[in-house]
């Protein structure tokens, strides 16, 4: 088995080798010992627009399954997208299957009519893309959602928000919507979950969550604020709403990240979301106290699996001429996704 300093090495020597064939983009939740070697950091929208920019024949995408999917969904013929580890998946994009939908769409149009209108968080897999592409919506990331969400309101239907409830409840309430004009759908027991007439429904959110951002709470916000009142709590709208709604600020990562940036030497933060980034912020900024709003940490398991000896592998594959773990999305799928994604971009 190669030491730490080993495959460090194999993968400088590689990277030299494939100079501008290779591109390694890096989401802001990876960990340390991978991001030391990507070309480019960013949120899930700014890898996205990187993706598509550059010409690389390979383009190693150190992040989780959909992010690379929508990396081959905007990339040229001859550029091949890898995932290091396969089983980088997100937990959130899992809630959302294609026959799932499919079910909830037959019952919610048979129920309101066609005036329904498809939106999904980029956390969804090439298929749900592709539905909601197809049936004229949009994605939506954590950074633009409010715009998205905007136009999607703008086309007088009623909205259904796939996969993460919170994302979804979280940008409506901010832009007006009052909690009874939504309604949640379950999609295991097949039941649409409302305190309102359904005239009056206007956002039918995916029971979805984030398996990380869950773990952030009221409670953490009391205990911390009665023994630091000085210290911000900083959430990512994934968290549940009652934790966006006391938080000090609320938004995407690359929104965390500025905010935390731009604040004046000395400031207290309380972050809530993954702990690479938490950490890496810390690291970044020691003039400042920064910490997790959660005590014990919240860490996205897929996320990290992407790792040094993932990474060297894929990339050793490159050299041999044998990659693996090569995203293709299925040709039947790819015009809708990508025309979800490309209303996204056009909005
Ligand atoms: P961003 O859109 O903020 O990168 O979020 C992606 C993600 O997976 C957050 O959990
Ligand atoms: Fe999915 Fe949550 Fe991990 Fe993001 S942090 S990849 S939403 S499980």
């Amino acid at each position: 088995q190669a030491t730490e300093a080993e495959l460090k090495r194999q993968i400088i020597e590689i990277k030299k080798e494939l100079g501008e064939d290779l591109f390694i983009p890096g989401h802001h939740y990876q960990r340390d010992e991978v991001i030391q070697f990507a070309d480019a950091t960013g949120d899930s929208l700014q890898l996205a627009l990187y993706s598509k920019e550059k010409t690389a024949k390979y383009i190693v995408f150190c992040g989780v399954h959909f992010m690379a999917e929508t990396a081959d969904l905007l990339a040229r013929p001859h550029q091949r997208v890898i995932l290091p580890d396969m089983r980088a998946g997100c937990s959130m994009a899992d809630m959302a299957t294609e026959r799932q939908t499919e079910m909830c769409w037959d019952i919610l149009t048979e129920r309101f009519g066609e005036e329904l209108l498809p939106v999904t968080y980029v956390n969804s897999s090439a298929a749900i893309k592709a539905f909601v592409g197809k049936h004229g919506g949009a994605t939506v990331t954590s950074s633009n959602a409010k715009k998205v969400m905007t136009w999607a309101l703008g086309q007088g239907k009623r909205i259904l928000f796939l996969p993460d409830q919170h994302l979804g409840r979280n940008t409506a309430v901010d832009l007006g919507m009052a909690l009874d004009q939504m309604a949640v759908w379950d999609p295991i027991k097949e039941t649409l979950n409302q305190t309102s007439a359904d005239e009056q429904i206007q956002l039918i959110l995916w029971q979805g969550h984030c398996s990380v951002h869950q773990h952030f709470t009221v409670e953490q916000m009391n205990t911390l604020r009665k023994d630091e009142p000085d210290v911000q709590v900083i959430v990512h709208p994934e968290c549940h709403y009652d934790v966006v709604q006391a938080s000090d600020y609320a938004g995407s990562t690359k929104y965390i990240i500025e905010t935390i940036e731009q604040s004046p030497s000395g400031s207290k933060f309380a972050v809530g979301t993954e702990m690479n980034l938490v950490n890496r912020l810390k690291a970044h900024h020691p003039d400042k106290d920064i910490r997790s709003l959660n005590p014990h940490m919240c860490a996205c398991v897929t996320m990290n699996r992407i790792d040094l000896p993932h990474l060297a592998w894929a990339l050793e594959q490159l050299i041999k001429n044998d990659p693996i773990n090569v995203i293709k999305v299925d040709d039947a799928k790819r015009q809708d996704a990508k025309a979800a994604i490309t209303r996204m971009f056009n909005i």
